[in-house]
C-alpha cells in the first residue's frame, strides 16, 4: 500500500525547502536516461559504512567529485576509488534541472561540484548521519527525489534527538542549508511499487554537493 500523504505537513526547520512536485514528469525520465548513462561509466554499488556494514542503498557518483566510503573512510575523490577513473561529467540534464529549480529560491547562486546517486530498492534504508565531509558548511545539499516514495527523517543535531518525518515523491526537490545544514537526516522506508516512473524500481536521490 502507498503512503497516505500528509495533508498537514509538519512545520519543516529554518534551512529546509521542500519543492514539492516541482520536476515535470519528462524531467523526470530524462534524469533517470541520464542516470542509466552515469551508471555505465561508474556502476551503482554498495559502499561500505564507518563500522563495516553495507549501506542497503546502491551508490555512484558524478561530477568533479564523488562521495564514497570503504576501508580508509568517508571521503571526497576525484576519481571513482574502483576503478581509478575519473568520476562521469555531470550531466547537463542534471545541471540544467538544478538551475531551475533553484532559480527563485535564495539558492540560486548553488554551484555543486559532485552529484551523490543513491538507489534505494525497496526495504532499502539510511541511517541517521549528517553530511559533513564538504569543506564548506555555508553551502547547502539539495536532493531531487525520483521513483518510489520515501519518508525521509529530519533529526536534530546530536543522533539521538527526535526526528520528524517527511514523505518525499517523485519529483520533490529537498533543500537542507543554513541552520538545517548539519540536521542528522536519514531514509526510515521506501514505499514499495510507488514508482510512477516506468523506467525505474525504487527510489533515486541525486544529491548535489559543493566538496570543495
Ligand atoms: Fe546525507
Amino acid at each position: 500500500m502507498g503512503p497516505i500523504a500528509d495533508l498537514f505537513p509538519a512545520n519543516l526547520p529554518s534551512g529546509i525547502v521542500h519543492l514539492k512536485s516541482i520536476l515535470a514528469k519528462d524531467t523526470q525520465d530524462e534524469l533517470v536516461r541520464a542516470t542509466k548513462q552515469v551508471a555505465k561509466i561508474a556502476e551503482f554499488s554498495h559502499a561500505r559504512t564507518k563500522s563495516g556494514g553495507i549501506y542497503s542503498a546502491e551508490m555512484t557518483n558524478c561530477g568533479e567529485f564523488g562521495w564514497w566510503s570503504d576501508a580508509k573512510g568517508y571521503r571526497y575523490t576525484d576519481a571513482d576509488p574502483r576503478s581509478g577513473q575519473p568520476w562521469p561529467k555531470m550531466p547537463k540534464s542534471f545541471s540544467d534541472t538544478l538551475t531551475r529549480v533553484l532559480a527563485g529560491t535564495d539558492r540560486s547562486d548553488f554551484g555543486p561540484d559532485a552529484c551523490l546517486i543513491n538507489h534505494y530498492p525497496d526495504g532499502a534504508k539510511m541511517g541517521l548521519h549528517q553530511d559533513k565531509d564538504e569543506a564548506d558548511f555555508s553551502q547547502p545539499i539539495v536532493t531531487l527525489s525520483l521513483g518510489a516514495s520515501a519518508d525521509f527523517l529530519i533529526g536534530g543535531f546530536d543522533r539521538s534527538d527526535k526526528s520528524i518525518k517527511l514523505l518525499v515523491e517523485s519529483g520533490d526537490a529537498l533543500i537542507m542549508g543554513g541552520e538545517s545544514r548539519l540536521r542528522f537526516h536519514g531514509i526510515r522506508k521506501i514505499y514499495p511499487g510507488t514508482s510512477p516512473l516506468s523506467d525505474l524500481d525504487g527510489r533515486l536521490s541525486l544529491t548535489f554537493r559543493k566538496a570543495t
